[in-house]
């Protein structure tokens, strides 16, 4: 079969090669993917270059997220059978509950486990979720992470969303547009942050009512602000990090919820407990999501028909272009590889 592998950690897009491998069996409960699609995340650029997740096996399959049909079942799987649509799920083995750092282990396309950008996928029969029928693979293979990540933030917080509050995104990229549809379609108010006119475009399309350009407006927290009453927003989804922290402990509200999800700007200066405490401020890591959550998300999604933002769609043989994309930061939404020929 084709696969890309992992070959140069370190190298960035150039780590990536396309080569032919043998096809994997499934063993005792587990299942064999005949994978349609597969989607980037930035953390997949990342491990690429050598900076997350640590040293990586011989040869790994990269990405985590995946979607195809089940083309053969291992001794033991009954709740699955030949020719059923599902997506990967990021952690193989976080069923439902809270995170706990062993499920780091078992996450695809890391540490010595084959991700899905490969033609067949050997997963836990556990290790995959049912995908809407409205959604193409192309579509449905976006899900397992940003999509996930996103709704958990969301949805999944024990600081549970107010109906008809208000929630920063930050960027256009998975997580946050994903989070901008799931807002909008569940009434809140959106707020966005930007690095392009155009692309400030696109985000009120999708229902943002506020965009700030950050480039322009570096202290852009003001501006959210201003069309918060000076209040704040309810959440904020924290992507950027440590050049963003700062300002997003400004932007959201007394006692509102900032969820800490990604670190695009890197990591940053100490944390200045003074506004958390003073504004009594939630604070909450998220961590992708369960594969309960998952289903969850997938009724969410179906019932408002909610489609994923797919910026652009690869074929497996341009796999390392879809990384150099994804490393220029160009896209708005979700890359994606067609991995069918
Ligand atoms: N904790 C988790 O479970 C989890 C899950 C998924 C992702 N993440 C992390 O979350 C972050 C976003 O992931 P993603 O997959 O959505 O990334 P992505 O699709 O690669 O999107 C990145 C986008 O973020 C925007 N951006 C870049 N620098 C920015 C800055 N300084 N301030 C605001 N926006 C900025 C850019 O959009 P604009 O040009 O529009 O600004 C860029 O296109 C990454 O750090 C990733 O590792 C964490």
């Amino acid at each position: 079969m084709k696969a890309v592998v992992i070959r140069n950690q370190g190298k960035g897009v150039e780590a990536w090669k396309l080569v032919e491998r043998p096809e994997p069996k499934p063993g005792p409960g587990q299942v064999l993917l005949r994978v349609r699609a597969a989607s980037l995340n930035y953390r997949d650029y990342m491990i690429a270059k050598g900076v997350y997740a640590g040293p990586l096996g011989q040869d790994i399959v990269p990405l985590a997220d995946g979607a195809g049909e089940i083309v053969a079942l291992g001794e033991g799987v009954h709740q699955w059978k030949v020719g059923d649509r599902v997506a990967s799920t990021y952690f193989q083995t976080w069923q439902d509950g809270p995170m706990r750092p062993e499920y780091f282990d078992h996450q695809l396309g890391a540490k010595s486990n084959d991700g899905v950008l490969a033609e067949y996928a050997v997963l836990s029969e556990n290790g995959v979720v049912r995908i809407p029928d409205y959604l193409s693979f192309e579509e449905a293979a976006t899900l397992p992470c940003a999509a996930l990540t996103a709704y958990t933030a969301i949805f999944e917080s024990a600081e549970h969303f107010r109906p008809g509050g208000s929630i920063l995104v930050q960027g256009t990229g998975g997580v946050s547009l994903f989070a901008a549809q799931l807002a909008r379609a569940h009434g809140l108010r959106v707020l966005a942050t930007t690095s392009s006119a155009a692309k400030a475009a696109r985000l009120k399309e999708l229902g943002a009512e506020v965009v700030v350009n950050y480039r322009d407006v570096p202290e852009w927290q003001t501006e959210i602000l201003r069309a918060t009453n000076g209040e704040g927003v309810d959440q904020v989804l924290e992507v950027g990090g440590g050049g963003t922290l700062k300002r997003s402990f400004e932007a959201v509200k007394f006692g509102g919820l900032v969820s800490v999800i990604g670190l695009l700007t890197g990591v940053g200066p100490e944390v200045d407990p003074l506004p958390i405490l003073f504004k009594a401020l939630h604070v909450e890591g998220v961590i992708v999501g369960s594969r309960h959550a998952f289903q969850r998300m997938n009724r969410a999604l179906e019932r408002f028909q909610i489609h994923p933002i797919v910026d652009e769609v690869f074929p497996l043989s341009r796999a390392s272009d879809a990384l150099a994309k994804l490393e220029r930061g160009a896209h708005f939404g979700k890359i994606v590889i067609r991995v069918d020929s």
